[in-house]
């Protein structure tokens, strides 16, 4: 028989897979792992949160608990749930039955599941992301269809911070019905959010060109460690009476990151609710066709937690641990940089929120301390902070120090 996949090409390589294999590959003892955007403890250690530890023990002992399909739009609560973590319960669109959700294979499965629904139904073709942004937000919508994708400015490597004249210029120049992606808390990989009234200034703009807003919730809490304050920009453009997607996911925060656990929550026109039948019965044949239904481990934990003030509560706490070790380890590394005098200014350390830094180290830099010092980021520069602990934070400051000092280019 003649074999016929010889014309397959191999795949461009994806700069996070990459990072990680050399990563994995490095056996010096005393490497160090910047790379994947996933909560390590002070030990180096990933956290399974103790509330999470509760609520399984209770499932293995529920005689009741099985592993019976969920339906294609996943559990029937946790659609409740999740669109009023991000929305409030309070939220008019929420009391007003226009936002609902639908559960979905974490944040990726509902900028996935978003994005084939507006190819498929509303033929939008046209996306703009930050420059940078999540190296997979391009793939994905570009797997889903759209075929004219863009970018604006957001980083500006002078000022190490958000380039937001620029980022206005840019979206005002988007033609009608173009999405507009945006990061709603803790901007990966940048660690730059827009202000409130940066916020207000681009939905003038998004409201008088009619742009869409699809809005990547990945890191609700992780900015602050305030779950409602995070969620600010979803609730203003909301209040305003955007229609929207919102894409949820509960890997970072609730630290369930292969449970593949999120929410595509959709928000519609005031006085539209009625539009919700036919959309869901959209979904409905997008989730079955791609897959049945989602995962229902995850779904379990979340809607246990959301269900329940006092597991809220313990939530609340793990995320503030969460958030102020990485504070601390920002502090501690600005510190000892600004200690050795190294070349630059180290201020946007703490400036910047959430779990990345970016820390402006060329790809020839990021080469360099690599192979020198064993210190493993992205290619761009990002590191993960929560990577940092007292053990590794003294070699990681010497190394940058090292670096920036003998590579120039
Ligand atoms: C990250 O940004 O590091 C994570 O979301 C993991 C990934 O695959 O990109």
């Amino acid at each position: 028989m003649k074999p016929r996949f010889q014309s397959v090409p191999a795949a461009e390589s994806i700069p996070i897979v990459v990072a990680r294999d050399s990563c994995v590959a490095d056996l010096n003892e005393n490497k160090v792992d910047l790379v994947v955007g996933a909560y390590r403890t002070a030990e180096g250690e990933p956290w399974v949160m103790p509330f999470v530890k509760k609520i399984e023990q209770k499932m293995a002992n529920d005689p009741k608990f099985n592993h019976e399909y969920l339906w294609f739009l996943g559990q029937d609560k946790f659609n409740t749930l999740a669109p009023r973590l991000v929305l409030g319960d309070r939220n008019p669109a929420i009391l007003e039955r226009r936002a609902f959700g639908v559960q979905t294979l974490s944040g990726t499965g509902a900028l996935r599941m978003g994005a084939e629904f507006l190819v498929r139904h509303l033929h939008y073709k046209t996306i703009y992301m930050p420059s940078p942004t999540w190296d997979n937000h391009a793939l994905t919508f570009h797997y889903s269809g759209f075929k004219d994708l863009h970018h604006y400015r957001y980083w500006d490597p002078a000022r190490k911070g958000v380039n937001f004249d620029g980022m206005l210029e840019d979206v005002r120049k988007a033609p009608e019905n173009s999405v507009i992606l945006l990061h709603m808390a803790a901007h990966n990989p940048t660690g730059c959010d827009l202000t409130r009234e940066q916020w207000t200034l681009v939905a003038d703009v998004m409201e008088k060109r009619n742009l869409f807003p699809f809005i990547d919730a990945a890191y609700q809490g992780y900015a602050t460690g305030d779950l409602d304050r995070d969620a600010w920009p979803v609730r203003y453009l909301a209040d305003r009476g955007f229609e929207l997607f919102v894409s949820q996911s509960f890997s970072k925060n609730m630290a369930l990151y292969g449970e593949r656990i999120g929410c595509l929550t959709v928000v519609l026109a005031k006085g539209r609710s009625e539009d919700a039948t036919n959309i869901l019965s959209q979904l409905t044949l997008i989730a079955r066709a791609t897959y049945i239904s989602p995962p229902k481990y995850g779904a379990e934990i979340v809607t246990a937690v959301l269900s329940d003030p006092e597991l809220m509560e313990e939530w609340k706490k793990c995320l503030r641990v969460m958030v102020d070790r990485v504070l601390s380890m920002r502090s501690g590394l600005r510190e000892r940089l600004e200690k050795m005098e190294t070349p630059g200014d180290w201020e946007y350390i703490t400036n910047q929120i959430g779990m990345f830094s970016f820390l402006g180290l060329t790809p020839r830099q990021v080469e360099y301390i690599r192979i020198k010092h064993h210190v493993h980021m992205l290619s761009n520069g990002r590191a993960n902070m929560c990577g940092l602990n007292d053990k590794n934070i003294d070699k990681v400051a010497e190394a940058i120090h090292d670096t920036v000092t003998k590579v120039h280019d």
